[in-house]
């Protein structure tokens, strides 16, 4: 039977690259459909659910993407909706890459790191969809995480929807002025740059005065990168005394675990593949290869 992927994409064109990958992954059609909003989501979802047997539908699987996270979670949560047993499907949400990327950053910090209780971090620009997430993995194992923003009010909204979000608790604090970095980094274990692409967050001189910085991670691939001295491909080196990764350091992770996440969507018909689970699978991935 052959394997198909319903693509709801928030965005007006469906992501080529989610379809991509989603062919690389084993699937044989992908039915793309772009600008979906809450209201279209049921009845694309009925189309789903009525035209298999229970037991075929393992055969059917729900990719939901597109540019914007809040937009995609709505989507997720109609998707859902629209489910009944034994009429269900499989699905994943990863808008904009958000929760593959920020799952392959964290499980990087839980390879270097261990055990994260008690650790400090500190997420730079930690209010884009892939710095929530993170934020909130992080604080599920159990680190003392601290999201920056340079508005306080924009820093103090993510704080909340990660706390709620995760069930966990994590802090924010406003930066506007690089000259607060030295302070802010000053016992940290962990720096997470999930600023956008193109604007360096942090000077040399701010990571490599914390001496007690354990591991960098750079999410930002464009020039000028994010944290200045970890270099793009950077991944798991030493510099400074600091394990670094860049970009395409965790990227190579976040490619290989995005395939996977599509191969489990056919392998049964009840997975919800978000943060957590999609955590889970980069583990077993992880643990697989040691
Ligand atoms: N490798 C991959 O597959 C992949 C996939 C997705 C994302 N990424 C990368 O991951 C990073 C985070 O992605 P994202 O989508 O979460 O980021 P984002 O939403 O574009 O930006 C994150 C935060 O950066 C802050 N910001 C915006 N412009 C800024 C500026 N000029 N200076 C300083 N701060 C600024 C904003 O926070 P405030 O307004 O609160 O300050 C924003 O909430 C990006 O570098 C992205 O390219 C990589």
């Amino acid at each position: 039977m052959r394997k198909l992927l319903l693509q709801l994409d928030s965005s007006r064109l469906p992501s080529v690259f989610d379809q991509v990958v989603a062919y690389d992954a084993g699937a044989d059609d992908i039915m793309s459909y772009g600008g979906v909003t809450e209201t279209d989501v049921r009845d694309l979802i009925h189309g789903c659910i009525f035209t298999r047997g229970p037991k075929d539908l393992h055969n059917t699987a729900v990719w939901i993407g597109g540019s914007n996270m809040s937009a995609g979670e709505q989507l997720l949560a109609m998707a859902q909706d629209a489910l009944f047993a034994p009429f269900t499907v499989s699905m994943m949400l990863d808008s904009n890459g958000s929760n593959t990327t920020a799952v392959a950053a964290v499980v990087k910090i839980e390879e270097t790191l261990g055990n994260l209780e008690g650790k400090k971090v500190l997420i730079l620009a930690g209010t884009g969809p892939v710095g929530q997430r993170a934020g909130g993995l992080l604080a599920k194992d159990g680190a003392h995480v601290t999201i920056t923003s340079r508005k306080p009010e924009q820093g103090e909204k993510a704080r909340q929807f990660i706390s709620a979000r995760f069930n966990v608790q994590v802090e924010a604090t406003t930066l506007n002025d690089p000259a607060a970095l030295p302070e802010l980094c000053k016992d940290i274990d962990v720096l997470l740059n999930s600023g956008p692409a193109g604007v360096q967050m942090v000077p040399k001189s701010a990571w490599t005065a914390a001496k007690s910085l354990k591991i960098a991670v750079d999410l930002n691939a464009v020039p000028p990168l994010g944290i200045e001295g970890v270099e793009v491909s950077d991944a798991g080196v030493v510099r400074e005394g600091v394990v670094v990764y860049g970009a395409f350091g965790v990227g190579n992770f976040k490619t290989k675990l995005h395939k996977a996440c599509v191969a489990r969507l056919f392998t049964r018909n009840d997975l919800v593949l978000d943060a957590e689970t999609i955590a889970d699978i980069a583990r077993e991935l992880v643990a697989k290869k040691q």
